[in-house]
């Protein structure tokens, strides 16, 4: 088969089903069957990992970086005999472990991909190692257009950038919660104030990107001189809003660094 998937949780399954709407070519592979829905879901095969290495062209690694060595040893022979394009997405783990892990140099490339990938809107840096091709690196390109916005980004980088959009649905669902819980401590229904805040990173979003307008630019146009934006931005400020997001950014950076050590 063209596309394999061992390891198919919450990113690889998200990945998984945003590919399935560029090929049905794929299987995929956990350990408690759990993935046999959503293959079942989206048309596509429910495999192993012995069948994977034996069988695909190019073979996503979607298992916790922790579990990546041992999952690789079991597969080895097959990985070194047939040297399949390997695509990892495991945070912390640079190209070259990759290579060590399977003993010979194969084609590897490395994505940083978040959970919106799933819906097509999701953020995949990428960087691969010289031995994959122009041509097929295009046509995997072609083929992941469904994730959203696939992305070069230097391998030096990628643990920077996965700290912003790897990880950043996280930090948007905790501010979307609060924003939220704001309105409701002042009587919003609980509903509407998630559809609300929702709604209002979205377009907030949105705007930013059709228009590029600095983030400086637009925040001012919400806030009139002694106005009530400004008072909320004010009390933000004295709680540390900015501060706080930086600082989360920078941490989640350590700790994937000291993860892939
Ligand atoms: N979650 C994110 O937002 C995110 C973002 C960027 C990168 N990543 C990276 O994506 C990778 C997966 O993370 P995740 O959040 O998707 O984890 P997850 O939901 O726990 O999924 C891990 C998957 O690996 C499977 N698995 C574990 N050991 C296996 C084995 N020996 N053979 C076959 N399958 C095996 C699990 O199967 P069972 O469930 O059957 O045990 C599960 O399907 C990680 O390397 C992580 O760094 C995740």
């Amino acid at each position: 088969m063209k596309y394999g998937f061992i390891g198919c949780g919450n990113m690889g399954g998200a990945i998984a089903r945003a590919l399935s709407r560029s090929t049905t070519d794929i299987a995929v592979a956990d350990r408690s069957g759990k993935a046999k829905a959503l293959a079942a879901e989206c048309g596509i095969v429910y495999s192993d990992n012995a069948s994977i290495a034996a069988g695909c062209d190019r073979i996503f690694l979607g298992v916790k970086p922790h579990m990546m060595k041992d999952m690789l040893a079991a597969i080895q022979p097959a990985l070194a005999r047939r040297k399949p394009l390997l695509i990892t997405m495991a945070a912390g783990l640079e190209i070259r472990q990759i290579e060590e892990f399977v003993g010979v140099r194969l084609p590897v490339i490395r994505i940083m991909p978040n959970t919106p990938t799933a819906i097509g809107k999701g953020v995949i840096q990428y960087c691969c190692n010289d031995l994959v091709e122009a041509e097929v690196l295009g046509d995997w390109l072609a083929d992941m257009a469904p994730c959203g916005l696939v992305d070069a980004l230097e391998e030096r980088l990628i643990d920077a950038a996965s700290a912003l959009s790897g990880s950043g649905p996280a930090y948007m669902y905790v501010f979307l919660e609060a924003l939220a819980d704001g309105a409701v401590a002042c009587g919003v229904p609980r509903a509407k104030a998630y559809e609300y805040a929702a709604m209002t990173m979205i377009g907030s979003a949105e705007l930013y990107l059709q228009t590029r307008q600095h983030p400086g630019a637009l925040k001012d146009a919400v806030c009139s001189p002694g106005g009530s934006t400004i008072a909320g931005l004010r009390a933000m400020e004295a709680k540390g809003f900015r501060s706080a997001a930086m600082e989360g950014v920078i941490a989640t950076y350590q700790r994937n660094k000291e993860l892939g050590k």
